[in-house]
């Protein structure tokens, strides 16, 4: 049993090392995934950094966008890489919304979202790592709404061209589609709000025209039905009722997978949260599609005991895949994980990036 695939997946994560000007991905972002993608060391599958749609998308300093030919050509050679070790990769599509500094904005302009509200916290604007809030928003007109979902549509196209297996469309985490999700931020009046079935519509108008673009196959959806208090401002006064429609509305589209954000710490579950999940779950009930991948938190012992109980049909693994390019080697046969390491999280080069060990370097090496 001991060599038996685990079915464990690369979240996303942003590594902010894209080249300037342009924000475009490098070789050494290309060398960095194929580390990860080999389906029976590392990840079954790996879903990419935030990827924004369009300049607006951007809320960090050098994350890499799939707007302009040279990002599609940048993308080419992580492709390429990971496909060369048998892996597959997953583009995660994203706009920021109010999380974002007018100095990432074209012509500096106010950031865009649902509403006009500020959300708090911080972004980092430059190579140095400067940390500063988040400028205060302006709300998209009606018909920029639409231009969105447009942008997300044609995203997903360029995606196949840069030939990524699919995309994962980035509903989680506060950017822009929770923005219009959830009731404690969208206080908008036109058909984007109010109702949830109005705040429920750039979701699945996006899942919509990304599946018809590209397949409902090749598409999958993240969401984080958590309150996510640390950041102000995330409130939802339904959150079991507002994600249960999600999940029913996006499997009503029949999209591959639903990747759950279920914490962001090891051994923490908010209240109300399993019986969240036990509705999706039920939405997207496993087998050859209609995947269930849970994430947030998870350790070797956790996710095993998720496979097992069958609670989910993946569990997708973010920090320990930065410092384990093996991870799921290492999972199956129990060995010993190398830490991780907070400062190499974002920007800088090729240091805390592409030079983590694999196990079987680190024995040879010893
Ligand atoms: C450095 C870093 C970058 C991240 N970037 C993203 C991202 O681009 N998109 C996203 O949906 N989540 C992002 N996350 C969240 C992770 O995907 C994941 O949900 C989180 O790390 C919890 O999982 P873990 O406990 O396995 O690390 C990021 C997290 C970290 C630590």
């Amino acid at each position: 049993m001991v060599n038996q695939q685990w079915p464990i997946w690369m979240a996303p994560l942003t590594r902010s090392r894209a080249m300037q000007p342009g924000n475009i991905p490098t070789e050494m972002h290309a060398e960095y995934y194929a580390q990860r993608a080999h389906p029976e060391d590392g990840a079954i599958a790996i879903i990419s950094e935030a990827t924004p749609v369009c300049p607006e998308g951007h809320g960090y300093f050098a994350t890499p966008g799939i707007y302009t030919e040279e990002q599609v050509d940048g993308w080419k050679k992580t492709t390429r890489a990971v496909h060369e070790v048998g892996g597959k990769i997953y583009c995660q599509l994203w706009h920021v919304g109010r999380v974002s500094h007018v100095s990432l904005q074209p012509n500096g302009n106010a950031p865009v979202s649902s509403t006009t509200t500020l959300g708090g916290g911080k972004t980092y604007i430059d190579a140095k790592g400067t940390r500063v809030k988040t400028s205060a928003p302006r709300a998209l007109e009606t018909a920029e709404v639409h231009d969105v979902i447009e942008k997300f549509r044609i995203a997903a196209g360029r995606c196949m061209k840069a030939g990524f297996d699919g995309v994962e469309i980035h509903g989680a985490n506060g950017y822009l589609l929770e923005q219009f999700l959830r009731s404690g931020i969208n206080d908008r009046s036109d058909e984007f709000g109010g109702s949830l079935e109005n705040r429920l519509k750039v979701c699945l108008e996006i899942a919509k025209s990304i599946s018809s673009e590209i397949g409902a196959d090749r598409t999958g959806y993240r969401i984080s039905p958590i309150s996510g208090e640390l950041e102000g401002g995330r409130f939802d006064e339904n959150m079991e009722e507002t994600y249960a429609s999600l999940a029913i509305g996006l499997a009503d589209l029949d999209i591959a997978f639903i990747d759950v954000v279920e914490s962001f710490s090891v051994g923490v579950r908010e209240e109300g949260l399993d019986a969240i999940c036990a509705r999706i779950r039920k939405a997207f009930p496993g087998g050859d599609s209609k995947l269930y991948l849970a994430g947030g938190g998870y350790t070797r012992e956790s996710a095993r005991a998720a496979l097992d109980s069958k609670r989910c049909d993946g569990v997708i693994f973010g920090r320990d895949f930065i410092s384990n390019p093996d991870l799921q080697k290492r999972l199956r046969e129990n060995l010993p994980l190398t830490p991780w390491e907070r400062r190499s999280f974002y920007l800088g080069g090729a240091e805390g990036y592409v030079d983590w060990p694999t196990f079987e370097d680190e024995s040879e090496g010893a």
